[in-house]
């Protein structure tokens, strides 16, 4: 199998590619908007933490296990489990990461079609002369099911198009171009919004560490969100590292994705703040539905306060469908590779029926934001006011009411941190560190471990599933202040 596979066309190839996973609407929509509901500087500091402590070095794990694998996940762990307690059930962290990838796609996939819709928005102002939206406006679009429908079918037909063309062809090509581009224009935007008047604002709730309202649950949001942004927990970057070259350097390219990853992701908070704290009317709207905040703040600043804000418009949302749709290749190609490596079927084939099978997923996400009642309040444990059950659901869905909010919090918040922890347990403790030092290729000049394969892997043993347990035990105990 592994003679004939594909492969990365290049190192830079693998390391793009894995950013474009890696840098989504996780970094563009969602991060600022969590940051913003939790209240700023103190979740983005819990943030980074989680980032610099449990997130590298999963990301080099996974990595380091699809290398050597050669497989993708499911293969890949029963390959590499062979001599280790459990053997093939490992297999089954393999199939957890599939289901997390069908929960993630199917409303990912909705959200990557709000970008489509704001281009469409952005083009008819830039021909047409600006005209400021109305306050629910946002509301009514979310409402729309009809609209919804049409643009996550145009979304998921995009994604499923280029996994069935292949790695090295479709992905790698078209991520080569659009990432570079991507980070010039953002970085456009954070020189422009340092000149309106909320930056000073937006810099400090940003950056002033305040933990007076954190909860638990928060530090499980955050720790959750470190898993989503860098595509961990669920085997994307086992299935894209199982296509890298054995010469390349994992500690390097993940290195570069993680960085690059996080400074996206404050870009677009320094961007979108500024412009918040920046105009009282788009405060107000967006604290009714902080989730359309991409949608709903920056378009402001393109047709109110930039001279090439009606050329930069549309191209900015046409670059955030690129990098949502650079997510939803890594995410379907999770499944695609399975039914490939694990069923046999033919890329086609496996492409054709995942896609549809998770379509059918994200039509009732498509209808929760409005468009149908039952879906659009619809709780787990039902609406139970009292009692275990409703005890249970403040705990494991806090204030969360429809089927795309559901999804996204039970994937984020506790697919992916289950799947990072077997990870962590199965590559610290139950992978042999030779083969570990093997792989990273850290050894001094004696050819002992270095001090960076020492920190890697006291994270990895220690304090990675120390604080993942710790976090979801707390969550579930009910504990609820932090500080
Ligand atoms: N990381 C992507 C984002 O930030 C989303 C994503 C792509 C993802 N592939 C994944 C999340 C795999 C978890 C697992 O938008």
């Amino acid at each position: 199998m592994s003679a004939n596979r594909d492969q990365w066309g290049s190192r830079l190839g693998f390391v793009l590619a894995a950013s474009g996973s890696a840098v989504g609407l996780g970094n563009l929509w969602k991060f600022p908007y969590i940051t913003y509901h939790n209240g700023g500087g103190g979740f983005v500091l819990i943030y980074l933490g989680c980032i610099a402590l449990i997130g590298m070095p999963i990301m080099l794990a996974e990595i380091l296990i699809g290398r050597r694998a050669q497989a993708s996940p499911v293969p890949a762990f029963e390959k590499l489990a062979q001599k280790v307690p459990g053997q093939k059930k490992w297999g089954m962290v393999g199939w957890l990461g599939v289901a997390a990838g069908v929960t993630i796609l199917s409303f990912y996939s909705v959200i990557a079609g709000w970008s489509l819709s704001s281009f469409l928005q952005c083009m008819d102002w830039s021909i047409n002369g600006y005209e400021a939206p109305a306050p629910d406006d946002f509301g009514n679009f979310l409402g729309n099911g009809p609209l919804q429908l049409g643009l996550t079918l145009v979304f998921s037909t995009l994604t499923a198009i280029i996994v069935m063309r292949g790695i090295s062809g479709g992905i790698e090509k078209a991520t080569k171009i659009l990432m570079p581009v991507l980070l010039a224009i953002l970085l456009f935007l954070v020189g422009n919004s340092f000149t309106l008047e909320g930056a000073g604002e937006a810099l400090s709730f940003l950056f002033t560490p305040d933990f007076s309202h954190i909860k638990f649950v928060a530090v499980l949001e955050a720790l959750g969100h470190a898993f989503f942004t860098l595509s961990l927990g669920m085997g994307a970057m086992i299935t894209y590292g199982s296509y890298m070259g054995k010469k390349d350097s994992i500690l390097k390219a993940g290195g570069a994705i993680v960085v690059l990853d996080t400074l996206i992701a404050l870009f677009a908070c320094i961007i979108m703040f500024s412009i918040i704290f920046s105009y009282q009317e788009i405060r107000e709207s967006v604290s009714g539905s902080t989730v359309g905040m991409l949608f709903i703040t920056v378009p402001k600043m393109f047709y109110t306060k930039m001279a090439l804000g009606a050329i930069l418009g549309p191209v900015f949302y046409i670059l955030v469908a690129f990098a949502a749709l650079s997510s939803t290749i890594s995410l379907l190609e999770v499944v695609v590779s399975l039914l490939v490596d694990k069923m046999e079927m033919s890329r086609a084939k496996a492409t054709l029926l995942s896609a549809s099978g998770i379509f059918v997923v994200s039509i009732l996400c498509a209808l929760s934001l409005g468009a149908n009642d039952f879906l659009s309040g619809f709780k787990v444990f039902g609406h139970s006011e009292s009692g275990f059950f409703a005890a249970l659901n403040d705990r494991i869905f806090p204030e969360k009411a429809g089927i795309l909010n559901l999804l996204d919090h039970l994937a984020a918040n506790w697919l992916l941190p289950i799947g990072g922890f077997c990870i962590t347990i199965f590559v610290g403790w139950f992978m042999k560190t030779e083969d570990l030092v093997d792989e990273l290729d850290l050894r001094d000049e004696n050819g002992q471990p270095n001090i960076w394969f020492t920190i890697f892997h006291f994270c990895l043993r220690y304090i990675a599933p120390v604080a993942i347990g710790a976090i979801i035990v707390a969550v579930l105990m009910g504990w609820k202040d932090f500080a």
